[in-house]
């Protein structure tokens, strides 16, 4: 096994990101899944990045988070804590890695801090999780929960953007959460109002997607945001269109590779 990677002592940690909703500042929250984006993230000011297992879906090209491993998200999260200086690294369990039992969470979870250097991770579901939230944070784990639409339920809900509305299941996941030792909660696709009742109830950071703006902070999934997947619901405001701007640089590329216009005399050597 590798020896855990060393964090600067400036680099954000648990204890500064649960302050931050105490002290009024909104987290800004990010998925990264390589050291080639993860550096250019962590070198813009972003409070965390997240290793979603959405890498199943936009880096893996598969339809759905469940096929994810364990060594995947420790692979991918390896390459993100290698780059990253500052922003907190929290990265995601997958799919039955930790559903058994709070014992096969308690390993798992501890696999991922020593063999990647993050400092959290992230499993989906409150109440239903409650009992493995808190055994995690007995071993002293740190924990950011998921509740409202939970992407590894696809198979429950039919589909990946159902909204929820259950606003008493909703509040009673979160709490939950927060009484179980979770830092910080992930509020995907839920009601504003209800989002921000949660917020207003909790001690803890909510992290909002598709939740609305009175969450404590915001994640998106990046190749989102920069307009990169083409995937674009209600809830993603797209930062940049690097689609086109990629698209139109291969393509200049090529064109000229073929003219023979690249490379010319400034790019060969003598
Ligand atoms: O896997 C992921 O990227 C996530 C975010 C959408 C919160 O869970």
């Amino acid at each position: 096994m590798s020896a855990t990677p060393t964090k600067p002592s400036r680099s954000i940690t648990v204890p500064d990101f649960v302050k931050a909703k105490s002290e009024g500042r909104k987290l800004s929250v990010l998925t990264a899944y390589d050291a080639l984006w993860a550096k250019i993230f962590d070198e813009s000011d972003v409070d965390a990045l997240l290793v979603g297992d959405s890498l199943g879906m936009v880096v893996q090209g598969k339809e759905t988070t469940l096929p994810v491993t364990l060594s995947e998200m420790i692979y991918h999260a390896q390459m993100v804590t290698r780059a990253t200086q500052r922003a907190l690294v929290i990265v995601d369990m997958p799919f039955m890695t930790y559903q058994i039992s709070p014992r096969q969470a308690i390993r798992n979870a501890g696999r991922i801090l020593k063999e990647t250097g993050a400092s959290a991770v992230k499993i989906e579901g409150g109440e239903t999780q409650a009992e493995t939230i808190a055994a995690l944070h007995r071993v002293e784990i740190p924990v950011m929960a998921h509740v409202g639409m939970r992407p590894q339920s696809v198979r429950k809900f039919g589909r990946h953007s159902a909204v929820q509305r259950d606003s008493e299941q909703l509040m009673n996941d979160a709490k939950a959460a927060e009484q179980a030792g979770a830092f910080s909660v992930v509020l995907e696709l839920i009601p504003r109002q209800i989002a921000a009742q949660i917020t207003q109830a909790l001690t803890i950071p909510t992290i909002g997607i598709g939740a609305g703006p009175d969450c404590d902070g915001q994640v998106l999934v990046t190749p989102d945001m920069l307009g990169l997947s083409g995937f674009r619901p209600k809830f993603v405001k797209q930062f940049a269109q690097l689609r086109e701007t990629v698209q139109q640089a291969v393509r200049e590329y090529t064109r000229e590779v073929r003219s023979g216009v690249f490379p010319d005399d400034s790019h060969s050597h003598h």
